[in-house]
């Protein structure tokens, strides 16, 4: 999560940018103003619009999230996957789990949801079949293992979005944290995995996006 608005981007641009994203319909204000309330960590508003175009874009039938917290974005990416999709998402915490299944109830999507209670690393190995996206958003110390666990279930074409990969400003500061180097090894290795094409753009608070070749 973003610890300022100016984190990652100059505050000026930021807002400019705010001001051009779409209006949030009743259910994700309700879900975003949820989530202020209770500190939950739900991506941020551009980073949804940015899977939003991603997944027009895609098109995909089956996706994984690891990181399901409140919902927010199982209903942001469920709505952009048709009666034919299917979305698989993983979340350690059992209250927080039964918040998301009722805000997702709520939502009424078309496509499949799967909702997974355990931990990624337990959960990952045990999914069936494979997927053509992954939104990686959990453990930062762990990301290098989901993608580990998941590069064997991902088809070739597959999208990753990974969120948080610049962390607050603190991975390009030079700030040393169980976290902060995670995510700076994982950056450096999605850059130049040979299996991968991948960005890292100033979205939200740095959200890395890779296709599998
Ligand atoms: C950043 S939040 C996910 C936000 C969500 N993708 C969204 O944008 O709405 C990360 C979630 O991962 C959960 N989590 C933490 N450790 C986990 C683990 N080892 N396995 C699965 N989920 C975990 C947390 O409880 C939290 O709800």
């Amino acid at each position: 999560m973003k610890d300022r608005a100016d984190a990652i981007l100059q505050r000026a641009q930021a807002h400019y940018l705010d001001s051009l994203l779409p209006p949030r319909d009743a259910l994700l204000e309700r879900v975003e103003e949820y989530a202020h309330e209770n500190g939950q960590p739900i991506a941020d508003p551009e980073v949804a619009q940015l899977m939003r175009v991603l997944l027009r874009a895609k098109r995909p039938r089956r996706l994984i999230e690891v990181g399901t917290n409140i919902g927010y974005s199982v209903i942001v990416m469920g709505r952009e996957l048709g009666r034919e999709g299917t979305l698989e998402t993983i979340e350690i915490d059992q209250r927080t789990l039964s918040v998301a299944k009722g805000f997702v109830a709520e939502a009424g999507l078309e496509c499949r949801v799967v909702f997974h209670h355990g931990a990624a690393l337990d959960v990952i190995p045990r999914l069936e079949g494979t997927f053509d996206f992954a939104f990686i958003d959990c453990v930062k110390t762990e990301y290098g293992q989901y993608l580990d666990g998941l590069l064997p279930k991902l088809e070739k074409g597959a999208v990753i979005v990974c969120d948080n990969l610049l962390w607050g400003g603190k991975v390009a500061d030079g700030v040393r944290d169980g976290s902060t180097d995670a995510l700076r090894a994982f950056n450096q290795r999605i850059a130049t995995d040979g299996r991968l094409v991948t960005t890292i753009l100033p979205v939200g608070d740095g959200t890395g996006i890779a296709i599998v070749q």
